[in-house]
């Protein structure tokens, strides 16, 4: 088969190659499945960078991607509940990254059924940011209706995601992006958009219940000035808390060198008698089943921005690297057009 490998750390031209590969065996607890989409995430461009070296040694040549919808074609022995022929999608664990290929394997507790009502391309568009949306809002942040949440760069990924997470949980949502993205990221439900270009959003905002930062470094402070008391601050880009660092299992040094990073944004919430916790997303076949009933109900809808063919997977990494994506980024093993 064919496969997309990262053959060392560098830029994407430089890094990726296709090669071919032998179809994998699925383990007792497995399923290989036939790719028909992938998608591409922040976190594949980090991965070529060398940026996840301390919680990934890679040995090379190994696969990129980590988002799969496509169609089981063998089961290992243990594998309840799924057949041959059942269409699946997932975010795979980390031990099988590689999901920009032909076929893989998955291990079953990651793995969802396909909302029937959604195509391939868009079915891969949700694992990993839907789980990063879900783990975030409803499981660390404990949004409730009513509630005001500040979501940062709502046209992104993840953002076009929670946006639509949150408002079906019944928040108020605020969230930021530019000018160019004001009216369809309303349209994704948004009660209040801010257009970062034109406006200050620490001169708008006060007394949010939540801030889910997406952006990192000074947004994840900022978050506490627009902060009620006993508010929650949930990000994915700042750094990482002790609980987390613990909960992750790092060892002593890096949990010391960690907590001098976040010491900040601890003292912060301190003073605000609220929560700082940084997510670090999970696999999780669960979450994502009941994430897949919200799509199948049409309470969340897909956010695609482009679509690229398997051979065209780089332009693919490299659009997304340029920070400017709307929504996801898909990759197609089945060619442009395809059936619902
Ligand atoms: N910790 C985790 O488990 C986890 C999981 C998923 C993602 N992440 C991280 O979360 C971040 C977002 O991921 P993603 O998939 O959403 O990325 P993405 O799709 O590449 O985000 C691109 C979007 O960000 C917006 N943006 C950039 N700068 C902005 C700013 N200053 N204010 C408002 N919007 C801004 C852009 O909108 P404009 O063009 O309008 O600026 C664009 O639409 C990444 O850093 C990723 O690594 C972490």
């Amino acid at each position: 088969m064919k496969a997309l490998k990262m053959t060392r750390y560098g830029d994407i031209n430089s890094s990726l190659e296709f090669q071919s590969a032998e179809i994998p065996i699925a383990k007792a607890s497995e399923v290989l499945v036939r790719m028909h989409a992938a998608s591409v995430n922040p976190v594949d461009n980090m991965m070529l960078r060398g940026e996840l070296k301390s919680v990934r040694r890679e040995v090379f040549p190994v696969g990129v991607g980590r988002d799969v919808s496509g169609e089981i074609v063998a089961v290992g022995k243990n594998v309840k509940g799924y057949s041959p022929g059942d269409m699946v999608f997932a975010r795979v664990g980390e031990e099988h990254v590689g999901t920009i290929a032909e076929y893989l394997t998955v291990d079953v507790a990651h793995l969802a059924p396909k909302p029937e009502n959604l195509s391939h391309s868009e079915s891969a568009g949700i694992p990993l940011v839907g789980l990063t949306s879900f783990q975030s809002l409803i499981k660390i942040a404990d949004l409730k209706p009513g509630e005001k949440v500040l979501i940062h760069a709502g046209s992104g990924g993840v953002g076009s995601m929670a946006i639509q997470l949150a408002k079906s949980i019944g928040a108020y949502v605020v969230t930021t992006t530019s000018s160019a993205n004001v009216d369809w990221v309303k349209a994704l439900g948004a009660d209040l958009v801010i257009d970062y270009k034109k406006e200050d959003y620490l001169q708008l905002l006060s007394d949010m219940d939540v801030v889910f930062d997406t952006l990192g470094g000074q947004y994840a402070l900022d978050a506490f000035k627009v902060l009620k008391t006993g508010g929650r601050v949930v990000s994915v880009k700042g750094a990482l808390d002790p609980q987390t660092a613990e909960e992750l299992g790092l060892g002593w040094l890096l949990r010391k060198i960690l907590a001098l990073k976040s010491r900040k944004l601890i003292k912060a919430a301190k003073a605000k008698s609220g929560l700082y916790r940084m997510v670090i997303m999970e696999a999780n076949g669960e979450q994502l089943r009941e994430l897949g009933e919200l799509y199948q109900r049409r309470i969340l809808s897909p956010v695609i921005d482009k679509t690229y063919s398997f051979d065209q997977s780089k332009e693919a990494f490299s659009y997304l690297a340029s920070g400017r994506a709307k929504g996801k980024v898909i990759i197609t093993m089945d060619g442009m057009t395809e059936e619902q």
